[in-house]
């Protein structure tokens, strides 16, 4: 019994402490399983702000990327329509010598077929190998060409180009293509050619004329004086010797007057004139020539001296009929006329032998004849008067075999 009474504190003691135990392992328990709640609840929170943000910045970037790609797509539509809308021709070439672009304007400046695109620039520039030389030049140098006049062989239109060619680098500062800008000049030279010609004919008339009229007062004194001398007093053979005076001198008297009137600035009797009537009368007023030319085409009014004109064809026509008298078969002389932009364009056609390759170079120059009784000013003539009326005056041969004389003149504007 005692010693039940002395063990019953000691367990009642070891059950309280036991309880105890349970009661602060059970908060613990407790606090630690609200404790981890606590934690899933502020990790998933996290996780949705995460989220949320992730979400947002990737809809930014693409919206971002969206932008950009509009703006991308909106620069190379306008430097397309650049390119196409440019009246420059335009071709660019990478550094391996390829062509990447040609633009419509240089398919139309040089006549190339639309298809044309890329391929080596020698290839596709093989009409026009000066262009692509001058492209090969900034390939090959690096450096910029800048508003060179470019020369194309053939005949043909544009017959100038003035060329610009810009080399393009990366990053590196390595050339990676060039840009070859060009306009066709012929216009421009044609324009120039024409005022050369107008200045160095005026400068060649006041010149000369004053020369020219000492030389005549000269021929007039030897020519007087060798009057004076009789010949049928003369003995042999001072008589001869007097005679080829007096006649060389007349000839020279001849030449020197005919170059005066050549040389002589022209005095215009400017109006409207009709180039079809011109014609008409050049025709009428020479001797044979009806019969032989036939008119057809659309001629035009223009702005000039009717009575020049009228000397020009004139002079057009007389050649032809002698050089087809000079060859075997009916003449036929053929005169052409037809409205080209703002122009009217005359072409003179003959069945004759053609121009002899070796008077071409010297056609219009005074003095350059192949006949023995010509003065060879007769296109120099027709030459001054085309000039003076701002036209040209080219040529070649006929479709016939024989010459071609081609004569371009403004059509004059309505008021
Ligand atoms: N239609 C033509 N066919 C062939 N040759 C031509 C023709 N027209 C001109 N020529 C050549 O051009 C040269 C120069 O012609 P141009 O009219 O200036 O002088 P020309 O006819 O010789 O002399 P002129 O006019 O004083 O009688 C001629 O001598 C001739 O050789
Ligand atoms: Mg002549």
């Amino acid at each position: 019994m005692d010693r039940l009474t002395t063990a019953g504190p000691a367990l009642l003691g070891l059950a309280l402490m036991f309880a105890l135990l349970m009661i602060v392992a059970l908060i613990m328990v407790v606090r630690g399983a609200s404790g981890r709640k606590r934690g899933r609840k502020a990790d998933g929170g996290d996780t949705m702000l995460l989220s949320m943000a992730l979400q947002e910045a990737v809809g930014k970037l693409k919206a971002q990327e969206r932008q950009m790609a509009a703006r991308a797509e909106a620069s190379e539509r306008l430097a397309g329509q650049i390119v196409a809308g440019l009246n420059s021709g335009l071709v660019v070439v990478d550094r391996a010598g390829e062509v990447q672009t040609v633009n419509p304007a240089a398919r139309r400046i040089l006549g190339l077929d639309a298809d044309v695109n890329g391929g080596p620039v020698a290839d596709v520039l093989r009409q026009v190998p000066a262009l692509a030389q001058v492209i090969g030049e900034a390939l090959q140098t690096s450096a910029p060409i800048v508003r060179r006049t470019v020369m194309l062989e053939g005949g043909g239109k544009p017959s100038h180009l003035g060329v610009t060619v810009s080399p393009i680098s990366g990053a590196s500062d390595e050339m990676q293509a060039v840009v070859c800008l060009f306009t066709d000049l012929t216009a421009v030279v044609e324009l120039e050619e024409r005022l050369r010609l107008k200045e160095a004919l005026a400068r060649l008339g006041e010149l000369t004329a004053g020369l020219a009229h000492e030389f005549r007062n000269g021929l007039a004194t030897i020519h007087g004086y060798g009057r004076l001398l009789d010949p049928g007093s003369l003995p042999e053979p001072a008589r001869t010797y007097v005679d080829g005076i007096r006649s060389e001198t007349a000839a020279l008297g001849e030449v020197v007057t005919n170059f005066l009137r050549f040389a002589k600035p022209e005095q215009f009797a400017m109006a409207p004139v009709d180039l079809h009537a011109i014609v008409m009368r050049a025709v009428d007023d020479l001797p044979g020539a009806a019969e032989a030319t036939t008119i057809s085409g659309t001629f035009a009014t223009v702005n000039g001296d009717d009575v020049l004109l009228r000397q020009a064809f004139s002079n057009l026509l007389r050649n032809s009929l002698e050089a087809c008298a000079s060859g075997n078969g009916t003449a036929q002389v053929i005169v052409r006329g037809e409205v080209d932009g703002g122009d009217v364009l005359v072409t003179v056609d003959d069945n004759g032998p053609g121009l002899a390759p070796a008077a071409v170079s010297r056609l219009f120059q005074p003095f350059a004849t192949t006949k023995a009784a010509g003065t060879g000013l007769g296109l120099a003539i027709v030459q001054k008067v085309i000039v003076s009326h701002n036209g040209v005056i080219v040529a070649g041969g006929s479709p016939a075999g024989g010459a071609r004389f081609q004569v371009r003149l403004p059509i004059q504007r309505a008021s």
